[in-house]
């Protein structure tokens, strides 16, 4: 159950490719630490091409502009109620899913989503947030203020490796905390003629976590609408999802019922100094 010293966590999926697993990693995320009975919020700030909406069949009455609008012009009206759920029998997390047009986009500014995240950290133990695979301004504020970011990665062609490079080291010089960024590999069984090692090696580094490649539990999960770990899925993938998990929270994995059992972990603080506005504007 929810413990007052683990709220508002802020976790974070990044990428510096598309298509590496930033929603479905996520949205597993947000349903994990749901089932497991935190109050979690998931924001999708792939503001043009979200797809958190479609991964999990919910209808979008709110979109982020929508919160946005609120937030700004009726401060006495709760963010909760601004805000779309998710529901899988008795599991529910609160979305802020993406602009339902593109155009709209451009009109949602990166300090406006920035504040909504400080808001959002208040009320929920862990606020989970969805990106795009670029450093934005957008993208930026959300790495400075993550409490944990999950830098993912696959191993297919040399462009994404080469990317996945400029994007660890530009990671680095921003002066996180060490732990704060977590490389993980996904899909990692997949057919490639480039071995892990290779990359760990040009990368200066190990991958924090390993997930592996099931394009067949991934693609119903879309299909169905119903996240890995909510579907009763025993693949791979789900249970190392939820391994991952485990180690945020600082919890042990149990394997026999996936219901990890509580230890205090130094994990769970707030946001560390250091990051992209203090670079830029020290
Ligand atoms: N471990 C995995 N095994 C098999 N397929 C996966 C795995 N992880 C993700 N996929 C598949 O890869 C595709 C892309 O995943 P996803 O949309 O989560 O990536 P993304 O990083 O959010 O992409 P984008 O940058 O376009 O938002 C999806 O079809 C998803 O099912
Ligand atoms: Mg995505």
């Amino acid at each position: 159950m929810p413990e007052d010293n683990i709220s508002g966590v802020v976790l974070t999926f990044f990428s510096t490719a598309s298509s590496v697993g930033k929603t479905l990693i996520g949205v597993n995320m947000a349903s994990e630490l749901a089932r497991q009975g935190y109050r979690v919020c998931l924001v999708d700030y792939d503001l043009q091409f979200g797809d958190v909406a479609n991964y999990l069949h919910i209808q979008v009455e709110r979109s982020v502009k929508d919160v946005l609008e609120t937030m700004n012009s009726r401060p006495d009206v709760p963010l909760q109620d601004c805000l779309t759920q998710y529901r899988y029998g008795m599991i529910s997390f609160d979305v802020v899913p993406a602009p339902e047009f593109l155009d709209e986009a451009y009109n949602i500014s990166a300090d406006d989503c920035r504040r909504l995240i400080e808001k959002l950290r208040l009320l929920y133990d862990y606020v989970i947030i969805d990106t795009t695979s670029m450093f934005s301004v957008l993208n930026l504020a959300m790495l400075d203020l993550s409490t944990i970011v999950t830098f993912l990665g696959v191993v297919d062609f040399i462009p994404t490796i080469k990317n996945m490079k400029i994007g660890n080291d530009t990671l680095r010089t921003l002066n996180y905390d060490t732990n704060k960024i977590r490389l993980v590999l996904n899909r990692s069984d997949a057919k490639t003629r480039i071995s892990m090692e290779d990359v760990e090696r040009l990368l200066g580094g190990e991958f924090y976590h390993i997930l592996p490649n099931d394009f067949k539990a991934a693609s119903e999960s879309i299909v169905t609408g119903v996240p890995l770990v909510l579907g009763g899925s025993d693949s791979v993938l789900a249970t190392e999802i939820r391994k991952l998990i485990s180690r945020y929270t600082n919890r042990a994995y149990d394997e026999d019922d996936g219901l990890p059992v509580f230890d205090h972990g130094e994990e769970n603080g707030r946001r560390k100094s250091g990051g992209w506005f203090s670079k830029i504007f020290s």
